[in-house]
């Protein structure tokens, strides 16, 4: 048993607004890039890592992983679901793609391994890390968008992270659904959700922030200098 890692880095970070895509950004040295491949290659069933990069990313193939023989490269796509789709179309139907955010450095062995556990659950078909919402939440008003229309229920909300764990075929089927028909996929989950699979929420670390604004930076440094003890 082993699994790919998946990494869409193709995008540009347009709210990090810092000259260069933010997986590019270093942290105590390293780029956010390698600190997330880091993260992946950490566990033993993770065997090979595909990254989704820009097309006109120049940077990439200069830094030190680029040659490793653990890594491939794909081209991206406009949107994340197409990154995600070139890269995990490549892969055998039956193979366990995890997919994983590049801008997400700070995941910790203890949740892949919670969540690779899912491959010997044969009741879903994978599986997300995801953090319940823990603030109050306001439904705004339907036209009046800085008015409260009422308070959803926090009880069965939770926040989607990364990585997703699903089978490459069926997931490779799903995007390509959900792309033809127009469904939101704004990540795996929501593709596989919307033919029908179930997907099994993995309660995981609130620490695994996505880094996408530019005051995200130290939090994820300090997130960084945690997991290193
Ligand atoms: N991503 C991708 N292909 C795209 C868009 C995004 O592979 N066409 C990747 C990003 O590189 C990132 C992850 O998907 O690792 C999550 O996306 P996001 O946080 O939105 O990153 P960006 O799109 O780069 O940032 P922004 O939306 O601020 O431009
Ligand atoms: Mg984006």
């Amino acid at each position: 048993l082993s699994v790919t890692a998946v990494v869409p880095a193709a995008g540009i970070g347009t709210r990090m607004q810092a000259g260069k895509p933010k997986q590019y950004l270093e942290i105590a040295g390293k780029t956010i890039l390698e600190h997330t491949l880091n993260a992946l290659m950490a566990h033993p069933l993770v065997n090979h890592t595909i990254i989704a990069a820009h097309p006109d990313d120049t940077i990439l193939p200069t830094l030190p992983f680029y040659k490793k023989s653990w890594l491939s490269v794909v081209q991206g796509g406009s949107e994340r679901a197409h990154s995600v789709l070139n890269a995990v179309s490549t892969l055998p139907e039956t193979a366990w793609a995890l997919v994983h955010d590049a801008a997400r450095p700070c995941l910790s062995v203890d949740d892949i391994g919670k969540l690779l556990a899912l491959m010997k659950d044969e009741s879903v078909a994978g599986g997300i890390l995801a953090t319940p919402v823990r603030d109050t939440m306001k439904r705004a008003h339907p036209t009046k968008s800085q008015i409260v229309s009422h308070t959803e229920s926090r009880e069965s909300l939770w926040h989607a992270l990364t990585p997703q764990l699903f089978k490459a075929g069926e997931l490779t089927h799903a995007i390509q659904a959900g792309l033809t028909s127009g469904t939101l996929i704004t990540d795996e989950a929501s593709a596989m959700e919307a033919v029908g699979h179930q997907v099994k929420l993995v309660a995981g670390n609130p620490a695994n922030i996505k880094i996408t604004h530019p005051e995200d930076l130290p939090l994820a440094a300090f997130y960084l200098s945690q997991l290193a003890q």
